[in-house]
Formats: structure tokens, C-alpha cells, sequence
């Protein structure tokens, strides 16, 4: 079912240009535990959720592509003969990033006309970019008859925000926008690129709560924190023969090696090491149907991100502090890159619309800000999406 902005997006688009010949819709996503883990090897848990962005696209004669974002209304063209690399900070840098990667990977692109339109909250931390990403590659790909499976959307799309957009994120976002499934979340090894779905309780509810403070992984903060993981990770790697990402590093390691290593960057790879055994312990808990022991994972993986990694904000460790205060509230912690955005709460099912009034009310009385908070489920990633959109005609 299409939303009423989808339905003037096609609208738009058909008065605009025609008819589309190829279509695609990708979601965003919520990361439940395993922040910043990615890009050294480890282990994520997150989850496709239904906000989502929706690409249309029709082809034209002449080799240009011209993106259209009902978003911003905003039109901008790409010469497709060589796409330079250069992006410009706007919009549109996520499709031309995604058109550039194809071509540099040798794929002859051809021209067309693509609308936009999305309603993934921006800057909230739910992987907006990967979706906008995602979205346009598998609408190129139905035009271009291309067979993409998930490790190469998933690939694309980050070499996509890597090189070209000029944000240094791992994979964890491509990777669950393409692949997630229906009502599971995903646990993903970020080395082996394999993945592990689990079925979330009936007795729980996923809530999301906007703290409304914009991050930007584009911006230094994020870029900061991965050069600090870095540095120690090689420290590590070069003290610890054997040991070449943090992802089979112990804290034993660690220790090793701290004398060796800033401070900063003692306590970036603490929090990863932990982390990453806090999603393993996440996946067993899950497992065994113990949603109490994976809030209380949920809260000491915030203690860790906010005191060791050093990524979050006052906003948010009041939302967080707020949440965890209510009862049935089983867990609460920051989602995705940091320095603001969203948290994500772990709430017994039959309190999750008390506890979104408690929250709001709560974190008003506090900063002042109105939170933007949603009750959601694990939903499919673009690629069951395009199956089963195949599967309806
Ligand atoms: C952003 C990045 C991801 C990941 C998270 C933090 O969402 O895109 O690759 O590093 O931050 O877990």
C-alpha cells in the first residue's frame, strides 16, 4: 500500500516524465545493539523499520540522469558520460554517489529520470542515506537488468557513501535496508558479511523516540571517532600478532597494549570489545525468550557508548535516563552513529502507548523539546520488498 505522498510522488513523476519502468521502495533501519562495531569486523543487531523511501524511474534518449527529490522539490543533473567525483554536500550526492560506483565498477549506465520521496526522518540517526542509496540502486538495476544480491547492494551503496558522499561508515546500514526481513531483527557479521535472524517477542514493542538533535556522519565527529578506533586497532594489531581487526581482540589485548595507545583510543576499542561480546549475549537472550536480560544489555551498551566511546549528548542521555525511569520500559540506549538522533527502547507491548505519552511529557518537562517517537516492527528490507512486489503482479 502506498501512503498519500508516495501516490503524488508517482503523480508528479508520471505528469513530469511519463510513465516509470522501473520502480523500488527501501526502508530505513533501527540498530537494536552493536554500535560502531561495523567498519572493525564486528557483530550488529538491527532491524528494517517502515519508514521508507520510494525510487521511480523512466528512461530517457540523451545520457543524462536527472534526480528529482519530492522532498526538497529540488531537480539536479548528472552528466553520465564520466560522473566526476565530487560531491556537493546536498541531497543528491547519495544517487550520483550510487551512479558513480556502478560506473567505476564498469556497468554502462544509461540515461533516465528519477523521482525521490521518502519519509525517513533526516539526521535522526535511521540510516536516511542508505535508503535514498538503496532505493536508487535497485531502481538502475530493473532498468538495467542488472542481478544484484545482497552483499553487492550492500557494497555498492557503502563504496557509494564511502568515496563518493565522504562519509566513513561501515556496512551495518546498506546491509540491513537491502536484507532485512519481516518481524526478525538481523544479526549481522560484519567480517563474514553473514547474518542471523532472530524473531523479536510478541510480548515486546521497539519504540524509537527523536531526540531531535541532528547528527551528520558527513561531519568530523563521527570520522573522529573512527580514526581513534583505528589507531588502537592497529597498536593492537601490530603488538598482538594474530589479532588483525578489534572484532578478535580481547580486553586482555587491550590492556596489553595501553601504554601504547591515547587514551581516547583506550577507551573507543574498550567499548567496541564489549559491545560486540554485548551482541552476542544479546543474540542468546533473544533466543531464550529473556527480553529482561536484553534491556539490561540495551542500558549498559548505552553507559558504554556514552562513557567510553564519548558519541552521545545531553539530550539524549536524558531521553535514555527518562525512558529507563518508566515503568515497563525494559531498556533504552542511543541508535546509529551518535552525537545525537534517536534512541531506541525495548517496552513491554501492552505499555507502549503510555510509555510514549510518559516520554514525551518527560523529556519536555526537561529540555523543553517536543520528541518525535514511534512504536515499530522489524519490516523488509528492498530486496524481499522487490520479491514480493514481482510475486503481486
Ligand atoms: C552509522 C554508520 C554505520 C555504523 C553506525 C554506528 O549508522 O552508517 O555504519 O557505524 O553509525 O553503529
Amino acid at each position: 500500500m502506498m501512503t498519500a505522498s508516495e501516490l503524488r510522488a508517482v503523480q508528479n513523476h508520471r505528469e513530469r516524465w511519463g510513465n516509470e519502468t522501473s520502480v523500488a521502495f527501501a526502508p530505513a533501519r533501527v540498530n537494536l545493539i552493536g554500535e560502531h562495531t561495523d567498519y572493525t569486523g564486528g557483530l550488529v543487531m538491527p532491524m528494517a523499520i517502515g519508514f521508507r523511501t520510494l525510487a521511480l524511474l523512466t528512461p530517457r534518449s540523451d545520457n543524462k540522469a536527472v534526480f528529482y527529490s519530492a522532498n526538497f522539490e529540488q531537480e539536479a543533473e548528472l552528466d553520465l558520460n564520466a560522473i566526476p567525483l565530487e560531491s556537493h554536500g546536498e541531497w543528491y550526492d547519495y544517487p550520483a554517489g550510487v551512479a558513480w560506483v556502478l560506473q567505476q565498477d564498469g556497468v554502462a549506465l544509461k540515461g533516465f529520470n528519477m523521482t525521490l520521496s521518502g519519509d525517513v526522518p533526516l539526521g535522526a540517526g535511521l540510516s536516511s542515506s542508505a535508503s535514498i542509496q538503496v532505493a536508487t540502486l535497485l531502481a538502475l538495476a530493473g532498468y538495467l537488468g542488472l542481478e544484484l544480491p545482497l552483499e553487492r547492494v550492500a557494497t555498492v551503496c557503502r563504496r557509494a557513501e564511502n568515496e563518493y558522499v565522504g562519509a566513513k561508515t561501515g556496512i551495518m546500514d546498506q546491509f540491513v535496508v537491502a536484507g532485512g526481513v519481516e518481524n526478525r531483527a538481523m544479526m549481522i557479521d560484519c567480517r563474514a558479511m553473514t547474518y542471523d535472524l532472530l524473531p523479536l517477542p510478541e510480548s515486546i514493542r521497539v519504540v524509537i523516540c527523536n531526540s531531535m538533535v541532528k547528527h551528520q556522519l558527513a561531519g568530523g565527529e563521527y570520522g573522529d571517532r573512527r580514526d581513534e578506533v583505528e589507531t588502537g586497532q592497529a597498536v593492537i594489531a601490530q603488538r598482538r600478532p594474530g589479532v588483525e581487526l578489534l572484532r578478535d581482540a580481547t580486553l586482555a589485548d587491550l590492556e596489553a597494549c595501553a601504554d601504547q595507545m591515547s587514551e581516547a583510543s583506550l577507551k573507543r576499542c574498550r567499548h567496541i570489545i564489549t559491545e560486540n561480546a554485548r551482541v552476542l549475549a544479546a543474540r542468546q537472550v533473544l533466543l531464550a525468550g529473556d527480553v529482561v536480560a536484553f534491556g539490561n544489555l540495551m542500558k549498559q551498551a548505552h553507559v558504554s557508548f556514552r562513557d567510553d566511546f564519548g558519541a552521545s549528548c545531553d539530550e539524549v542521555d536524558t531521553l535514555v535516563e527518562i525512558a529507563n525511569a518508566i515503568d515497563g520500559c525494559l531498556g533504552a540506549r542511543i541508535t546509529g552513529g551518535g552525537f545525537g538522533g534517536c534512541t531506541v527502547n525495548l517496552v513491554e507491548a501492552g505499555r507502549a502507548e503510555e510509555f510514549v505519552t510518559a516520554v514525551k511529557a518527560g523529556y519536555k518537562a526537561a529540555t523543553g523539546i517536543d520528541a518525535d517517537c514511534f512504536v515499530c516492527a522489524p519490516s523488509d528490507g528492498a530486496l524481499a520488498l522487490a520479491k514480493k512486489s514481482l510475486g503481486a503482479e
